[in-house]
């Protein structure tokens, strides 16, 4: 029989009080053990213990993908849970998910199978006035692989919906904000995973992700221009000093220009060896105070908005 493979799920993507129809694992020692089986209960203390600790490491057998696939479609849309808990379980399973699709070698295989994670988030926004803000406090504010990509993208999302985007501007904005740092495939993994500051060579490499990742799309059939402005402008400013083609204003792509608040607002309230994080409100002041020439002022105003909005209902 040929080996199994498993693929990484987060605990907080599971519903403690209905059990799974799949197996988990956990990892051991390099060997995949049983943690439930199928059917057992799940106990919510474990559960809410095993999360405190950042664990991330649990598993189920690829064979049972469509099978965990099913059981969050039907928690996320379970209309007897409260908005806060299936926010949490969209949130958490698109990790999975996300993981998947920024493995795939060939980006355009990897942008059609990332539609799916987008409508879904774009479909919860659309059903509950409050979706989006509890998906945006759910921010774990750590960092994992693809933790950035996917919170870039909601953040965007929510930001985008804030300002009146249609459904289909969202889609295709979730997409591009999803895929925004997909150049850096092209940029070494010992300059990305670096604990510390780069230096000028490595920055001079990691600079070039915006032009890397407008070559990967370039040829994607379907791909549309904004998508491309996320990636590709995603790291000019509005003073007409970012990179790499010194645009300005509203010469950058609307759409980039949201990127371009997100993206920094995630580094900022990330946690990374080097740096403390700075939480939602201290970072977005930061940036409204110190930096708000770089940006665009109504999406600034519209980005605080928000925040102040999430602080108030968190309260
Ligand atoms: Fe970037
Ligand atoms: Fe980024």
């Amino acid at each position: 029989m040929a080996e199994d493979n498993y693929f990484r799920i987060r605990i907080n993507s599971l519903n403690p009080d209905k059990s799974t129809t799949f197996d988990i694992f956990v990892l051991i020692n390099q060997k995949y053990v049983h943690y439930k089986r199928a059917g057992d209960n799940l106990e919510r203390d474990q559960i809410e213990k095993l999360s405190q600790k950042g664990s991330d490491l649990f598993f189920v057998k690829e064979s049972d993908r469509q099978a965990y696939k099913n059981y969050v479609h039907d928690q996320v849309n379970n209309s007897s849970l409260e908005t806060k808990v299936r926010a949490q379980i969209l949130r958490e399973s698109s990790f999975a998910l996300v993981e998947e699709v920024f493995e795939h070698p060939d980006v355009e295989t990897a942008l059609n199978n990332a539609e799916p994670i987008i409508s879904n988030l774009v479909q919860f926004m659309d059903q509950d006035p409050d979706g989006m803000a509890h998906l945006i406090s759910l921010s774990s504010h750590d960092f994992y692989t693809y933790n950035h990509s996917l919170d870039v993208s909601i953040y965007s999302l929510g930001l985008a919906q804030a300002v009146g985007y249609s459904d289909k501007e969202l889609e295709e904005m979730g997409k591009g904000s999803l895929f925004h740092d997909i150049g850096k495939r092209n940029v070494s993994p010992d300059i990305i995973c670096k604990n510390g500051p780069l230096d000028d060579v490595e920055w001079e490499q990691m600079r070039r992700h915006p032009d890397f990742g407008l070559k990967l799309l370039h040829e994607i059939p379907g791909i549309t221009e904004a998508m491309k402005a996320c990636c590709f402008e995603h790291h000019e400013n509005f003073l007409g000093n970012g990179y790499p083609q010194q645009l300005e204003g509203d010469e950058i792509h609307p759409m980039a220009r949201i990127v371009a608040i997100t993206d920094t607002y995630d580094a900022m309230t990330t946690k990374r060896t080097y740096n403390k994080p700075m939480s939602p409100i201290e970072a977005l002041t930061f940036m409204k105070e110190k930096l708000e020439e770089r940006y665009d002022p109504d999406l600034i105003h519209a980005m605080h908005s928000i925040l102040f909005d999430l602080e108030k209902m968190a309260k």
